[in-house]
């Protein structure tokens, strides 16, 4: 395992769009654990593999930090999203930068995980806010892209991004 690079704002692969992992070999696997390490030791509570620069659908979500393994989801999809809920959202590849986002406050997102299984996973809250914020990441899309007109703002020390 190792620690990767976390692209940062201005990167111009962070607007690429990722394409769609066809095998998960042992390369992909060891990109997975890495890019868990990668989240931890930033304090983020996801990552997809653009920010480690990397353009293959994956992504890597941890909202409880008790312990328990991350979900670690290729090719995921949104097929389901409910609600309302407006998120003080951050970025790993915006280090301390902070905005309001409006996104659902249920989803769900079919998946496979990372031994190829097929997974359907239902989120709320925080957790569904991460799931959309890292899943956008794979569309080039960013939340400053559609936060909430002037709430960006700039915060030292804050215990978690995306
Ligand atoms: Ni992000």
């Amino acid at each position: 395992m190792a620690l990767r690079e976390i692209r940062k704002e201005g990167d111009e692969i962070l607007r690429k769009k990722s394409r769609i992992v066809e095998v998960i070999d042992d390369r992909i696997k060891e990109l997975i654990k890495d890019m868990d390490e990668t989240m931890h030791s930033a304090n983020g509570v996801g990552i997809s593999a653009v920010q480690v620069g990397v353009l293959k659908r994956i992504i890597v979500v941890d909202v409880n930090y008790d312990g328990s393994p991350s979900l670690k989801l290729i090719n995921p999809e949104i097929v389901k999203a409910k609600g309302k809920e407006e998120f003080q959202e951050g970025c790993l590849s915006f280090p301390n930068k902070f905005a309001k986002v409006i996104r659902p406050n249920e989803v769900t997102v079919k998946a496979l995980d990372e031994n190829g299984k097929q997974v359907t996973i239902k989120g709320k809250g925080l957790l569904a806010e991460a799931l959309c914020h890292e899943i956008d990441h794979l569309d080039g899309k960013l939340f400053i892209d559609i936060m909430e007109p002037g709430t960006l703002e700039y915060i030292e020390n804050a215990e978690e991004q995306d």
